[in-house]
């Protein structure tokens, strides 16, 4: 996944309009690029791993002939970056190449049985099956466009794709399903691309595609059918009056918005991993005799949130520590019986990579979640996840961090089943309320933006704040924390909010905002004597409650409410929303840019 871009001219190569175009999309991070071009009934290629400027210092990008063609930048999720799997992908003849956005979730099925049916495969990525099924139905007769209806119909999972077919090579094909697509019109051809910023600088015509749509592109028309049942729709372009720089946020005045937002989106990737992946690392980490969950930073906030996941849901206890003190604080008790499940974002953060290796020279089980494929994680761990979050910018990390814990919780789950410690019912019930978590993510987003926007208006110029929490909420106290601190430079204290009464309690001053997270789990009763404590002394409470918590609205001078009745072990995937919502809104109120936070990067590589 990450980025597609195809284009038809009516003169001219269409090579060096891809490279550039896909140039465009670099800001994003990527491990691989390809294009693929027509000319005269045949399909010219060029891909591999790597950098676009290198590979085009090695192989000249731009030298490929033809006015149609394809190009993609890859982020792994299916198969390491290497030449094999960088796009396009192609048939056994090389007549249909292709290029992917997203996850085919049923391709193993696919795949196995075309194999049976003599195809042979050269890649290890889901989008290979693509070009394979198309030639499969293009062998029994059906017409290009026939046939990629079909083999769209048959797909499962979230993509957008774009297909050319030497045999057919006045037109490309695009489709989507749950992903972004956009066709552009220019004077003299016709664009389609994830993203708009592709073709910008060439033309501001756009037509949005719909989830279920087949576009068939010409070098100056298109054509949009539903591929379920072939019917048309009519849809004129719009103009897009983004500068380049806004159209690469998608309309977003920063990344770290954006980022926030596109959490509906990454958590229903997350739902939709493959189980044989979640399977394999839940076996592990359920024969583990002793259990270290090692990260820095929101990753260790992560961790700790699954300590309680797993102990809670399938009574299996963890260690959640710092990657940083690990070594210190359990380096010598590691073992041969030790399993480290390894969290890294990036893949690469110095600490954490620096405990693996210590405790694979002790012979531990080394496990990895990782939301970059080909990532030293990777390399070290026996077993991993991608957290298939795609690429984040901010550097403070919001989407990578629901994602996690969406993984965390998909594995407690399966924990919980294999060792017999919920109901065929309780799993059911739970089961269906995890898939539900995007759209719970989408509802509070859209439902108190605007209030945790005034909220943070009313605050911005306290000079520290308080997050407490209990039970799984301190995780989320601590990342709330952290967000703040990031973007904002604001000192402010989290722990679980009993600790209050060991000394923090000496600094709350009339005025002061304490951050309270209190779903209605069963620390809620505790939680409403932390506050009526707190508030005692004239701190000013803020409360993330569920909707309809009348008691806590009752003494709280405001509050923001998440969806109710979710569980606990999916609590902290929407009680941290609107804290990310609020370090953001407190930022760009305070002139700041949320994006750039002094002296922080994103990826930790030094110890
Ligand atoms: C989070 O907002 C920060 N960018 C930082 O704490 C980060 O989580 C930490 O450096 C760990 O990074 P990783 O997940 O890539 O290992």
């Amino acid at each position: 996944m990450v980025g597609i871009f195809c284009c038809i001219l009516k003169e001219g190569n269409a090579a060096p309009v891809i490279h550039n175009a896909l140039k465009r999309l670099e800001y994003r991070g990527y491990d691989s690029v390809g294009e693929a071009t027509i000319h005269k009934d045949k399909l010219y290629i060029k891909k591999d791993q790597g950098r676009i400027d290198d590979l085009h210092l090695l192989r000249n990008l731009d030298d490929l002939p033809g006015r149609i063609g394809l190009g993609h930048i890859r982020w792994a999720t299916h198969g390491a970056p290497m030449q094999v799997n960088a796009h396009p992908h192609f048939d056994c003849d090389m007549n249909v190449a292709v290029v992917q956005n997203g996850i085919v979730e049923n391709y193993l099925e696919i795949k196995e049985e075309l194999e049976e049916s003599g195809h042979v495969f050269k890649s290890k990525t889901d989008t290979e099956v693509i070009p394979h099924l198309i030639e499969d139905k293009l062998k029994k007769g059906l017409s290009f466009i026939d046939a990629t209806r079909e083999t769209l119909k048959r797909l499962e999972g979230s993509f957008a794709v774009a297909i050319v077919y030497a045999k057919n090579p006045d037109k490309i094909l695009c489709a989507q399903k749950e992903n972004s697509l956009t066709i552009g019109m220019g004077d003299n051809a016709m664009y389609c691309s994830s993203d708009i910023p592709t073709f910008l600088p060439m033309t501001k015509k756009a037509v949005t595609i719909e989830s279920g749509e087949l576009i068939i592109l010409d070098e100056n028309k298109y054509e949009i059918r539903r591929f379920a049942d072939g019917s048309q729709v009519l849809r004129e372009p719009k103009i897009i009056d983004w500068a380049l720089e806004v159209a690469e946020k998608e309309g977003y005045p920063h990344f770290m918005l954006k980022e926030i937002h596109a959490q509906p989106s990454c958590l229903r990737s997350t739902v939709r991993l493959q189980k044989e992946y979640l399977e394999l690392m839940a076996t592990f980490l359920d024969r583990a005799e002793e259990l270290f969950l090692v990260a820095c930073g929101t990753s260790y906030h992560a961790c700790l949130a699954a300590s309680y996941m797993f102990s809670k849901m399938a009574s299996l206890s963890t260690h959640p520590i710092y990657a940083s003190e690990f070594i210190q604080q359990v380096g010598k008790s590691v073992n041969i019986n030790s399993t480290i499940l390894a969290v890294s974002q990036s893949g690469e953060t110095a600490d954490t990579l620096a405990a693996v290796d210590y405790a694979r020279n002790r012979a531990a089980t080394i496990l990895g979640l990782t939301n970059i494929v080909g990532s030293t994680l990777t390399r070290v761990s026996r077993a991993y996840i991608c957290q298939q979050a795609g690429p984040e910018i901010g550097v403070a990390a919001t989407k990578t961090f629901t994602a996690q814990l969406s993984v965390m919780a998909q594995l407690a789950l399966m924990l919980a089943e294999k060792r017999g410690k919920l109901s065929h019912v309780e799993m059911e019930q739970f089961g269906a309320l995890l898939k539900q978590m995007p759209d719970v993510a989408k509802k509070i987003i859209q439902a108190q933006e605007n209030t945790v926007a005034k909220i943070a208006k009313r605050y911005r110029d306290k000079p520290y704040f308080l997050f407490l929490g209990r039970g799984i909420s301190l995780a989320v106290a601590l990342e709330g924390t952290l967000k703040l601190l990031e973007t904002n430079q604001i000192p402010s204290i989290a722990c679980p909010a009993a600790e209050i009464r060991q000394g923090i309690i000496n600094i709350v001053q009339p005025g002061i905002p304490a951050i309270f997270i209190c779903p209605k789990d069963d620390t809620h009763k505790k939680i409403i004597d932390d506050i009526r404590e707190i508030k005692a002394l004239g701190a000013s409470i803020i409360a993330v409650i569920e909707e309809g918590d009348e008691e806590i609205k009752a003494i709280a001078d405001d509050y923001i409410e998440v969806v109710k009745d979710i569980p606990e072990f999916l609590s902290p995937i929407q009680c941290i929303i609107p804290l990310q919502l609020f370090a953001y809104y407190m930022a760009t109120g305070r002139g700041l840019d949320p994006d750039r936070p002094r002296h922080l990067t994103k990826a930790v590589t030094v110890k």
